[in-house]
């Protein structure tokens, strides 16, 4: 793999500032932020009033845990434009997600929140090693969602030559990469696996094309598979993280040069991590839910919004800013098994580490007598895709997912191809159990 390093030189001077600059100008702009959203949007208005305080209550960065959280929710109820903080006019990109029940939740953005957005996104690419000049393919979706139109901001702002591929039509996908040279990758990991699929299907040798890094996001994934994919492609493998009520891809990003855990853009996301349960703070280093306040966020400002994204804050190494280690999961995908609790992401570290599998999985919820339990379908690579190896395989994965994870699983393998594959975001989670 090539040193994709970048030159400090590059770096916007506040990505290596002092940590009493970044927490002055994260001060400076918090009290601007709070106030933006108290005098524009009603629903912070009465939600600070409810709960009594006011942005002027606002001395350190630390009173903020004083005020009131926003959920998804929220959002919901204000659909689809209560939350703007500015006239509807001012609003020049509106994107949605769609989520799984109920009205889609909808985010807007002012032309100043489009061109940090890019800055961002520029900053982010520049993080996984990524050049002014290089070319870079971007697989993903282009349209409500913000993974397309958001990567593409940023690759412009970066100077580099934008493909917008989109997602879908894979072996198109493969044909672009092939004749166009890219040097970066931006697509959901589980599209990539797609992808690198297409490649054997067509005899190319994936670690023959010109890709020199992945820039993966939009859904949880693991060093495992980070691994798998380096080894596939000889690229590296990057994380970008990032959530449409906050601003879409590029809240946080992993350098390349470290790979260990993503770098927040503190100077205009402040992060807080919080014990779902109690909603109390937890201090740096443990587990909890993140919580971001936008600093800069003009159209839609978020204030202590609930991600429902599991993860830790972490000191700052390649730069000044905090970093978050890779997300272990979503409360919403916590299963709870016999008292245990489970991600997707842990089954797939014991997929990764079993021989003879395929990376592609779903996990599926039953019931049986009145116990919920699992079952885990996973698919036979096509040189173990006979029975006696089947078999095997499935033990295995069994063992190791009582033993580690320490829950029983029933494991289906199916033929190669057996499992659904993804365009974008994989869908991990089958409930079939009875609806109460
Ligand atoms: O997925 C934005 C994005 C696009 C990020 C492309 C990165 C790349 P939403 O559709 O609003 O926005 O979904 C946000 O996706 O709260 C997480 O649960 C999950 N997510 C996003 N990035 C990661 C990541 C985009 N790197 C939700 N690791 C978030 C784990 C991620 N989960």
């Amino acid at each position: 793999m090539k040193d994709l390093t970048p030159n400090k030189a590059t770096l916007d001077p506040i990505e290596i500032a002092s940590r009493d600059e970044i927490q002055a100008l994260q001060l400076d702009r918090l009290k601007w932020s709070l106030n933006h959203a108290y005098n524009n949007v009603p629903m912070y208005k009465k939600r600070f009033d409810d709960a009594g305080v006011h942005p002027d209550d606002l001395k350190s960065l630390s009173d903020l845990s004083k005020f009131p959280f926003t959920y998804k929710a929220d959002l919901r109820d204000n659909y689809p434009f209560g939350l703007f903080a500015v006239p509807r006019e001012q609003i020049v990109r509106v994107h949605a997600s769609s989520g799984t029940t109920g009205k889609p939740t909808v985010v807007g953005y002012t032309a100043t929140d489009l061109s940090n957005w890019a800055d961002l996104g520029a900053r982010s690419l520049r993080a996984a090693g990524v050049k002014p000049g290089n070319i870079v393919h971007n697989a993903y979706g282009y349209g409500l969602f913000t993974g397309g139109l958001g990567a593409h901001l940023g690759i412009e702002r970066l100077g580099a030559t934008v493909i917008p591929v989109s997602g879908g039509q894979t072996q198109r996908q493969v044909t672009l990469i092939n004749d166009f040279k890219p040097n970066a990758i931006m697509v959901t990991p589980s599209y990539m696996l797609n992808i690198l699929d297409e490649f054997h299907k067509q005899g190319f040798d994936p670690r023959d094309c010109s890709l020199d890094v992945g820039i993966f996001g939009a859904e949880p994934w693991t060093n495992a598979m980070r691994e798998n994919v380096e080894k596939a492609f000889d690229m590296h493998a990057v994380d970008i993280y990032g959530l449409s009520e906050i601003m879409g891809p590029g809240v946080a990003n992993e350098c390349v040069e470290t790979k260990d855990g993503l770098h927040i853009w503190e100077d205009h996301f402040y992060p807080e991590v919080i014990n779902p349960e109690t909603g109390e703070l937890v201090a740096d280093g443990e587990t909890g839910e993140l919580v971001f306040t936008t600093l800069t966020k003009e159209g839609l400002p978020m204030i202590r919004y609930r991600t429902r994204d599991l993860t830790r804050l972490l000191p700052g190494t390649a730069r000044s800013m905090r970093r978050m280690e890779k997300i272990t999961g979503r409360s919403d995908d916590m299963m709870i098994l016999r008292g245990v609790n489970v991600f997707p992401t842990q089954i797939e570290e014991q997929l990764m580490a079993t021989g003879g599998l395929a990376p592609h999985f779903q996990i599926e919820l039953f019931r049986s007598g009145h116990m919920d339990s699992m079952r885990v379908h996973v698919e036979a690579t096509p040189s173990a895709a006979n029975e006696a190896s089947k078999s095997a395989a499935a033990r295995m994965l069994a063992k190791r997912i009582k033993d580690v994870v320490g829950v029983s699983a029933e494991i289906n393998v199916r033929d190669p191809g057996g499992i659904p594959r993804s365009e974008g975001k994989a869908v991990r989670l089958i409930d079939n159990r009875p609806k109460e």
